[in-house]
């Protein structure tokens, strides 16, 4: 009889964990407010956003969440319930969140575990439970809770989000958790013990190439490139998979030098072959890709990388493994991600100054016999190779899908 009861338990346990739901079972994608508008924004600017979002066919091709950044905050109510600021938001942020579930668009909000935010606004330190309660009364499907305010150690930050992750479960509405605490405390090994689907791994991205510093902290202080996040997030990849993902920050495609948080600490702006590499990278890395330009005016050349079905695919594909990097030498990084069909995904940076040819054998990364390779900003395809022979230009990430 005990151990008829042991087993029914074990069952029962095992058939809730598996109705238990996956957050975000691919990295998320949409719009982040930040680098483009910074604090300055109104619901308008968001509203116009997001048809843009529609009209250019980003919905339809994954990206679903309108993110507000730092910002929208206007204090709390005299029920100590956290208000969005009036001006900015003449509707409320319930109307706002009506109108993008009506475009098929999610809402994302953002909080932080002090009692401000980095810019200075109110936040949610104390307040767990009644803003868990306040976001999910609005519609919101996503926070992002960033550390500015908060104490340095990591026993704090994983007791703060943890916190915040239990309100949000509390309250029953699937509200996808983004724990930003840009790298500082090894978040990768504990957030998601936390009750994170997400985690910065860096400091914030600027738009540009690389600053070259060592380590996270001076990236934080010289200002972090697509090179620089890169390379720091390429070494996580073992902690990532299916709703758990290294978080390296926002695009910057498309947005050129903009004045605003990208544009500080040598954000001067990057070329299009830039701009591409780090779509190539993100999508390689299964990283979240929330695009920051202004969408409502973008060039035929942002449109056309952040648009390109096969490297998003690559991104969220299934399997969701982040790529490794297998070659790691003499200025060339090349990675390498399973993909759920079989296929991987290959990525060749040339991160010299000059165009340069590389030849990848892929008996030399574990890879036996011959591939049809599919060139996936190109379109061009060859068959029945065991290497790939290109050149490759200063700061350009070749990426190809190769299958049996
Ligand atoms: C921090 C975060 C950024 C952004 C700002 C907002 O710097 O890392 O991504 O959210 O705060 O103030």
């Amino acid at each position: 009889m005990k151990k008829i009861l042991v087993f029914l338990t074990v069952m029962l346990m095992f058939s809730v964990k598996a109705q238990e739901k996956t957050l975000a079972p691919t990295p998320p994608m949409g719009f982040m407010t930040w680098n483009y508008f910074g604090v300055d924004f109104t619901e308008n600017d968001i509203k116009t956003m997001a048809d843009a979002m529609v009209a250019n066919g980003l919905v339809d091709l994954g990206y679903n969440y309108m993110c507000i950044d730092d910002g929208w905050q206007g204090g709390r109510d005299n029920k100590n319930n956290i208000i969005a600021d009036p001006k900015k938001f003449p509707s409320g942020v319930k109307a706002l969140a009506d109108y993008l579930h009506s475009k098929g668009i999610k809402l994302g909000m953002y909080s932080d575990a002090a009692p401000l935010t980095c810019a200075g606004y109110t936040a949610s330190l104390g307040f767990e439970e009644q803003d868990a309660k306040t976001f999910a009364s609005w519609g919101v499907d996503y926070l992002k809770y960033d550390y500015c305010g908060a104490p340095s150690d990591a026993e704090t930050a994983k007791n703060r989000y943890k916190k915040m992750a239990n309100a949000l479960r509390k309250i029953g509405r699937d509200i996808v958790f983004a724990i930003c605490e840009w790298g500082d405390r090894y978040p990768w090994e504990w957030a998601s013990h936390s009750g994170g689907q997400l985690w910065r791994t860096t400091a914030d991205v600027r738009d540009k190439w690389a600053s070259y510093a060592p380590t996270n902290k001076d990236l934080h202080r010289e200002g972090a490139g697509i090179f620089d996040i890169m390379n720091s997030n390429a070494s996580l990849s073992g902690y990532a998979k299916k709703g758990a993902w290294n978080d390296p920050d926002m695009l910057v495609v498309g947005l050129y030098g903009k004045k605003g948080p990208s544009g500080d600490l040598g954000g001067k702006g990057c070329t299009d072959i830039e701009y591409q590499s780090q779509m190539s990278l993100w999508c390689l890395m299964a990283a979240p890709l929330m695009i920051t330009c202004d969408i409502r005016t973008m060039n035929e050349p942002t449109r056309k990388i952040l648009t390109n079905k096969d490297i998003i695919a690559i991104d969220q594909d299934k399997l969701g493994k982040q790529a490794k990097r297998v070659v790691y030498k003499d200025n060339w990084h090349v990675f390498l991600k399973p993909l759920a069909n079989g296929d991987y995904a290959i990525g060749i940076l040339n991160n010299a100054d000059e165009t340069r040819t590389y030849e990848l054998k892929f008996g030399e990364i574990g890879l036996k016999g011959t591939y049809d390779i599919y060139n996936v900003w190109t379109k061009e395809r060859e068959s029945s190779l065991h290497f790939i022979k290109k050149q490759v230009k200063s700061h350009e990430t070749l990426v190809f899908r190769i299958s049996k």
